[in-house]
């Protein structure tokens, strides 16, 4: 039932954006001189609209028997009326796991709504429990003390949460250990993830790269680690336990050890384009398409093309250099 790309990987995982705003400015991802207040977001009308993703996603679904799909931003979450959009996507047959990537902070008012609706999980985004450094960070003042509010509200919602860390060197890797044992008492994952040079704005260098094994001593000098068996094939972080504990990690280090052998995602923008990479320069649209009437055998067969044809492998070729002056902005697609 299944298609299988050009290096034979399959469709298993749908990663759809829902808005290509947000309320934070994270330098490595929204660079305020980039994203300033003349920047031209989508327009309504050019986002797909929550039927439209419901049906691309059902179609996904038959094409591929995708289980898991991740909603992203921007920040989801300034997607107005998303719970509804969540309700619909959780009603699909064969759909087993809907998550959410968040920077947190809208979470204490929809949390609940979110869980009514049929979501199962979170990750949320925080870089450092260091409130000056965090403010730096997220480039809109957001203090650290508003996205655990965001945590505390998954939680009393009894969504899954996990954490997602993005550490750069000489800016946050003396936050590794906070955030590590803050979350281990927590009892929340939290991942580590190498900055990479996704989109074409944030100035990425390879100096500025913390890396997967500079991450793993750090944190074993202190709490010591041992590793797991992935979850499941193709997961994108490696695992590690805290011995003696139940308490795990997750690395993702697409920078120094890249795991596009295994990349089995397809991404789709808020505006209706499936990106097959995250360092994609185009995307393939399906909005076009779908709003001039193709059935759904067409679109299956679109879909079923695209992959096809897909060969990326972007994070192994990277060099020290970023490869390409023309990638699509994290932004459009989410992580
Ligand atoms: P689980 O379903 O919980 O296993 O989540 P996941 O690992 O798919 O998680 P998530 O979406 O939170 O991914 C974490 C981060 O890893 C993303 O935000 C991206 O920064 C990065 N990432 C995820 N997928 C890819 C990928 O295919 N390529 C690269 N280079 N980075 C990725
Ligand atoms: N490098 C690594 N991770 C990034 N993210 C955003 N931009 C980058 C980057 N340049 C992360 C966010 C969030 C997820 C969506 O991707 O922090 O956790
Ligand atoms: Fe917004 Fe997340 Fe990008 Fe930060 S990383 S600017 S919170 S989308
Ligand atoms: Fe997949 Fe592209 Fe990331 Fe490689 S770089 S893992 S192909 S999204």
């Amino acid at each position: 039932m299944n298609v299988l790309d050009q290096l034979q990987r399959p469709l298993r995982d749908l990663r759809i954006s829902v808005t290509d705003r947000c309320n934070f400015r994270c330098h490595y991802c929204m660079p305020p001189e980039v994203f300033g207040p003349d920047y031209e977001f989508l327009k309504k009308n050019m986002l797909l609209s929550f039927e439209e993703i419901t049906r691309l996603t059902t179609l996904f679904q038959k094409r591929s028997g995708i289980k898991k799909v991740r909603i992203t931003g921007g920040e989801p979450l300034m997607r107005r009326d998303l719970p509804i959009l969540i309700a619909q996507l959780s009603s699909i047959e064969g759909i087993e796991d809907i998550a959410m990537t968040t920077n947190g902070s809208l979470l204490p008012k929809y949390a609940d709504q979110l869980k009514e609706a049929g979501l199962d999980r979170v990750t949320i985004s925080l870089d450092t429990l260091d409130d000056e450094r965090f403010k730096k960070i997220n480039g809109r003042n957001v203090s650290v003390d508003t996205v655990l509010k965001g945590i505390e509200a998954a939680k009393s919602a009894g969504l899954g949460i996990k954490m997602n860390m993005v550490v750069q060197k000489g800016i946050n890797d003396q936050d590794i250990i906070p955030m590590a044992e803050y979350f281990k008492d927590q009892g929340h994952i939290l991942r580590f993830i190498e900055y990479m040079d996704v989109g074409n704005s944030n100035g990425w260098k390879m100096d500025d790269v913390f890396s997967k094994q500079e991450i793993i001593n750090r944190v074993n000098e202190v709490i010591p680690i041992e590793p797991v068996e992935p979850n499941y094939e193709g997961e994108v972080a490696t695992r590690y336990r805290y011995k003696g504990s139940e308490g795990e990690i997750g690395i993702i280090s697409s920078v120094t050890d890249a795991f596009c052998s295994s990349c089995n995602r397809a991404r789709l923008s808020a505006e209706g384009k499936l990106y097959t990479c995250l360092f994609s320069s185009k995307g393939h649209d399906l909005r076009g398409p779908l709003r001039n009437g193709k059935n759904d055998e067409e679109m299956m067969q679109l879909i079923r093309d695209i992959w096809t044809k897909r060969s990326d492998r972007y994070s192994e070729e990277r060099t020290s250099q970023t490869k390409r002056d023309s990638k699509v902005e994290m932004s459009h697609i989410g992580g």
